[in-house]
């Protein structure tokens, strides 16, 4: 195929060349800037001859977009979460949605943990009060945390990264709950000493909640005023998973007025959070830029699926990871 036979990939980010060497030659490519925060105008202006986008989960892949690109043949989202893409509309144009399942499973996992432990032992305030003079001498009563060992760990979904935040808190001692819309294999359950519970069930008896459910409609806002006042006043949520799954709102009051102990946020919404937003304010909330997947490996292996889901899809082929299989049927 000459360069100009090659179809137009739209990559709406620029991203390290070895991370996307499969697509050298195969496609011809047209990169936004690495830090777009949304669909570069210079993109924009090439949907029309655009046969894929390979996008950010920062980025909306909604009607307005998908209108502009009739000749559009996959959408490869670099995330395993799939909320920024507007999946019917793709679907009902028989356009192939892939995502970056597995890669970052143990990533996020290690990040949820590592949320929970300096949340319940405070990290944060901990470190601050270091650095600003406030350690006089070692106090017997000063920072004192929450035992992870003997606590109950409360999870949210348990899918891929809920699995694997329960087999490390295993490690910690924890003792599990769990809630799905599925039960677990009963093997898995038996493994980790697993037992399933209602959400409401789960908030009540839960020293601690991490959350790993999609953003989904049915998943929007979970955790508002009224699962949050169900918590016991010594928990700490934690949210990997998305911002719009917690009411930020609520959880603000819930953290001034001690309805709940502590929050530890890798995801909030919007995103990024203005530096002006109340939550900063709270001692006892501590946030991260949705870090969850970023450790170089990790993004590596995440920038390498989106590329092979690419290629599939531009080539014919069946998506390796598609999230909605019934274009194929
Ligand atoms: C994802 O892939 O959905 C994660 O949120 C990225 O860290």
């Amino acid at each position: 195929m000459s360069g100009a036979d090659l179809p137009l990939v739209l990559v709406t980010h620029t991203l390290p060349l070895e991370w996307i060497s499969s697509l050298q030659g195969r496609c011809l490519q047209v990169t936004g800037p690495v830090d777009a925060v949304r669909f570069d105008p210079s993109l924009e202006a090439r949907l029309e001859g655009a046969a894929g986008i390979l996008c950010l989960l920062t980025i909306p892949i909604n009607e307005a977009i998908l209108q502009r690109a009739p000749g559009l043949k996959v959408v490869s989202n670099m995330a395993v979460g799939v909320d920024n893409i507007d999946l019917r509309a793709c679907t009902r144009r028989g356009i192939p949605v892939g995502n970056t399942p597995w890669v970052l499973t143990d990533g996020t996992a290690d990040l949820a943990m590592a949320l929970l432990l300096a949340a319940a032992r405070r990290l944060p305030q901990a470190s601050l009060d270091a650095r600003e003079g406030r350690w006089t001498t070692w106090s017997p009563t000063g920072w004192l945390g929450a035992d992870l060992h003997g606590a109950l760990l409360g999870i949210v979904g348990l899918g891929k990264i809920g699995r694997a935040v329960a087999q490390r808190a295993k490690g910690f001692g924890l003792r599990l709950v769990y809630c799905d819309e599925q039960p677990a294999p009963p093997e898995l359950e038996a493994a980790l000493d697993l037992q399933r519970l209602t959400l409401d069930e789960l908030l009540q008896v839960s020293d601690f909640v991490s959350l790993h459910v999609p953003l989904t409609p049915q998943t929007r806002g979970l955790i508002a005023e009224g699962a949050l006042r169900k918590m016991k006043s010594t928990a700490i949520l934690v949210n990997t998973s998305r911002g719009g799954v917690v009411d930020a709102r609520a959880l603000e009051r819930a953290l001034r007025e001690g309805w709940i102990a502590a929050a530890a946020l890798d995801v909030t919404e919007p995103e990024p959070l203005p530096p002006d937003h109340p939550l900063y304010r709270l001692p006892n909330c501590l946030i991260l830029p949705h870090i969850g997947s970023a450790t170089r490996e990790t993004r590596q292996r995440m920038a390498e699926l989106a590329c092979e889901n690419l290629l599939a899809g531009l080539e014919g082929r069946r998506l390796p990871h598609c999230v909605n299989p019934e274009v194929y049927a």
